[in-house]
């Protein structure tokens, strides 16, 4: 059975492509069967990140009735599968955003996971997708109006049958002003925290360089974090230890 999981965060510029392209070659990785999806219609982005900005035949294209979806599959050297959409603004004319369920649908059984890189906003095109998934991963930043956004996406997620299956915050510096875990985690009614990114240059180093960062920089904190969001969405135990720097940081700082 397909898993269909929404990347969403109400909130533009919080991770959400980031996270589609690293979770997505992380549980690749481990051996999952994955099709990563760009639901963005007008600001897609998500093959820039995996460093394959054109393609022949895109989402758009299924969405006008031009090609069928298994046209629009594409192998990745991750070992992942990717539907990409259209970068042009003429790609953009005659498509209808509500469809985007309809092609999400007719990808189910076709891998484990189908992970979908949702827009921002809480539009049609953000709706149309979060209504075709199994399940919503949200992400946030520690601050209160991505949270707020956040809470918004879960509330409409909710109204149209699909529930959040865990939170994932993104770009944590560690500053005294961040929105605490447990604040966030009430705020968002107790959803699960899987996750929780510190802020990390490495990341947009791998998105100049085109890689996600779990491939760019594999050592870095923020791949580390990646590959543990990964186990958790695979429901696999997790034992890799922090880097050495980053346990002895953790020990002289402690309270
Ligand atoms: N953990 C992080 N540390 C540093 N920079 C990050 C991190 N996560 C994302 N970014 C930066 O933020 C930018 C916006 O992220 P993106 O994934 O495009 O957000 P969204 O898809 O939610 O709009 C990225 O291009 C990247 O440079
Ligand atoms: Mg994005």
């Amino acid at each position: 059975m397909t898993r269909v999981i929404a990347v969403c965060s109400g909130k533009g510029g919080v991770g959400k492509t980031t996270i589609t392209a690293n979770l997505g070659s992380q549980l690749a990785k481990m051996g999952k069967d994955v099709i990563i999806l760009d639901a963005n219609l007008t600001t897609p982005n998500l093959s820039m990140h995996l460093g394959m900005p054109l393609y022949p035949v895109t989402l758009h294209d299924v969405l006008k009735g031009r090609a069928s979806i298994n046209q629009a599959i594409y192998e990745h050297e991750n070992g992942l599968r990717i539907v990409p959409s259209g970068i042009s603004l003429r790609d953009l004319r005659g498509v209808d955003s509500r469809d985007i369920s309809t092609a999400l649908l007719e990808l189910l059984g076709s891998a484990d996971i189908l992970l979908v890189d949702v827009a921002a906003g809480l539009g049609r095109e953000a709706m149309s997708a979060m209504e075709a998934a199994d399940e919503l991963l949200l992400v946030v930043n520690p601050e209160m109006t991505s949270v707020t956004d956040a809470l918004k996406a879960a509330k409409l997620g909710e109204q149209v049958g699909t529930r959040v299956s865990g939170v994932i915050i993104n770009r944590r510096k560690g500053l005294e002003y961040e929105m605490k875990t447990e604040d966030i985690q009430s705020m968002l009614d107790g959803a699960d925290i899987l996750a929780e990114i510190p802020e990390d240059v490495s990341v947009q180093k791998s998105v100049a360089a085109r890689r996600p960062v779990v491939y760019h920089a594999p050592d870095s904190d923020a791949a580390y974090h990646m590959r543990r969001l990964a186990a958790g969405v695979a429901g696999v135990a997790f034992t890799e230890k922090l880097p050495f720097r980053k346990r002895l940081w953790k020990l002289l700082t402690a309270r």
